[in-house]
């Protein structure tokens, strides 16, 4: 059984996984529009990602015996400045993310909720991995300048990326 703090912890979790899902939808969008359709596929991705982060912690707070509560999910924004910016605030915000679960983990350490705090470490590894290969994105953006061949090229790689769902495995 989840405890109150907890449940309450998890539920503002699944709220903000969906901001990201919806936060990379919206730049998929602003891709689309400036003729990147790679990277509007990668981000679509991103948040197919996003979603499944979302679920695995609804599954989890029902799971625990605890109760679901959905939010409203606020509005992101719709504008950005260039495909170097995209990433640089993606980047941005997976760090946000990433001190988010921080203190989810420092909640279950208070409340010595040791099953929360394996099932956090999930969360733990995967922001590493998030933070990791945005990095590598925006170094090979910089590398071509955001620009020309370098970044058709870019585009191109980036829209092989398909949707594995990793919470499942
Ligand atoms: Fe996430
Ligand atoms: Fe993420």
């Amino acid at each position: 059984m989840l405890n109150q703090k907890m449940e309450l912890e998890l539920n503002k979790q699944i709220n903000a996984e969906y901001w990201s899902a919806y936060f990379y939808l919206s730049m998929s969008a602003y891709l689309d529009k400036e003729g990147l359709q790679g990277c509007a596929s990668w981000m679509r991705v991103q948040y197919q990602e996003e979603i499944s982060h979302a679920l695995k912690f609804f599954d989890y707070v029902i799971n625990r015996g605890g109760e679901v509560k959905l939010q409203p999910i606020d509005a992101v924004p719709h504008e950005w400045n260039g495909i170097i910016n995209v990433f640089e605030e993606t980047l941005k915000h997976e760090r946000k993310v990433t001190s988010l679960i921080n203190n989810l983990m420092d909640v279950a350490i208070e409340e010595k909720d040791h099953a929360a705090k394996s099932f956090l470490q999930w969360y733990v590894d995967e922001q590493v991995e998030e933070e990791s290969t945005v990095q590598t994105i925006i170094d090979q953006l910089k590398m071509v300048e955001g620009k020309g061949m370098g970044l058709f090229t870019i585009d191109k790689e980036l829209g092989q990326r398909v949707f594995v769902d990793s919470t499942q495995v």
